[in-house]
């Protein structure tokens, strides 16, 4: 059995789903999760709970989690505990303790493109035991030391886990980007995001017209991460994010972010709700597609960035853009009206001479 979260992003609850019993616990009304009922839980299942599988921080809120407790109370009933810290690693020091510290953590699990390197590449960090035993996740070239028709012996870890070509460029600068970081350091990051963070709570929450989801307290900025789900009252997500990128060239995201039991639950939508928007989606229409925008902090950022974002969201909620917007249902997302850009042009031969 695994536990899990409602807070989630799908990369840490499905695949659980897939492969295991897996039992969600949920959350606080602002979104935070909700300890009485993890502890409560990790008691009412206590001998049949084999992993305990949390993120670090939310990607679509910031509240971070008490990790190291939480790894406690998981081996205080036999479960090994899994970390997803592809929010948190970028943004804050991750301590995975020794083995022999009630609060180690198992296993961490990191993501190159949420830490300023390339996409398609990551880390799972874990205990070696593990992966000297049984067989292999995916086997494949790599893996092996001896194969006959008859016999495989598998590799010494780590190699035995990473089967086919690795994305050995994708790897270079995944550690090229962490050791930038430990350069920089994490307390220095951490304290550049948490100023950016308090600055922006201080001037969106003077916004009339704006909706800000999780926690809104400019002055407890340290206990989270500068992640700040937001709604224009009026304004669909998919076309605030839209004016936002077109007109004032700020890259937000909108939507669910791969977390829709989350969403679902910060937008308090009622069972028969979600039911009639997921009717709708599943038959090819997504133009009310529950979501939020969220704007997000790094490293790069500055206090200007802020005022460009504070600005741009205030004019849009008093209606204040330039454009008309066309939304496509199918996808729900919103374009420039003659916006056509033919990107097969991109790879014509006039182009690449
Ligand atoms: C909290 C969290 N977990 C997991 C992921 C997924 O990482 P990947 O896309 O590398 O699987 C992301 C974002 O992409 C994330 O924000």
């Amino acid at each position: 059995m695994v536990l899990t979260s409602v807070m989630e992003h799908h990369s840490n609850d499905l695949p659980w789903r897939a492969s295991a019993n897996t039992i969600h616990v949920g959350l606080t009304q602002d979104g935070q999760l909700n300890i009485e009922e993890f502890d409560a839980k990790l008691a009412q299942y206590a001998n049949r709970v084999a992993l305990v599988a949390i993120t670090g921080a939310s990607n679509v809120t910031g509240f971070i989690n008490p990790i190291s407790s939480l790894a406690e109370k998981a081996h205080s009933v036999g479960a090994q505990i899994v970390v997803d810290c592809a929010q948190l690693a970028p943004h804050r020091k991750v301590n995975m303790r020794s083995l022999d510290d009630p609060k180690h953590l198992d296993y961490v699990t990191i993501s190159g493109h949420k830490m300023y390197a390339p996409l398609g590449t990551g880390a799972l960090i874990g205990r070696r035991d593990t992966f000297e035993r049984g067989d292999p996740d995916l086997t494949g070239g790599g893996t092996v030391e001896i194969v006959t028709i008859n016999d495989v012996v598998w590799a010494e870890p780590p190699d035995r886990e990473e089967a086919g070509s690795p994305n050995t460029v994708g790897a270079v600068a995944l550690a090229a980007a962490i050791k930038q970081l430990e350069a920089l350091g994490m307390d220095t990051v951490a304290e550049h995001e948490t100023k950016l963070t308090t600055y922006a709570l201080e001037k969106l929450s003077r916004i009339p017209k704006l909706n800000i989801f999780g926690d809104k307290d400019p002055k407890d900025t340290e206990n989270r991460l500068g992640v700040i789900p937001l709604d224009i009252e009026g304004i669909p997500h998919f076309l605030g994010a839209a004016i936002l990128g077109y007109e004032f060239g700020i890259g937000v995201r909108s939507g669910c972010f791969c977390a829709h039991p989350y969403i679902l639950h910060l937008l308090k939508l009622t069972p028969n709700e979600a039911k009639a928007v997921r009717d709708s989606m599943l038959a090819g229409d997504k133009s009310d597609m529950p979501g939020l925008m969220r704007a997000s902090f790094g490293l790069y950022n500055t206090f200007e960035d802020v005022d460009a974002l504070v600005e741009a969201i205030s004019r849009i909620s008093n209606n204040e853009y330039r454009g008309e917007y066309i939304q496509d249902g199918a996808t729900g997302e919103y374009t420039p009206k003659g916006w056509h850009p033919n990107y097969e042009d991109f790879f014509s031969h006039s182009m690449m001479e």
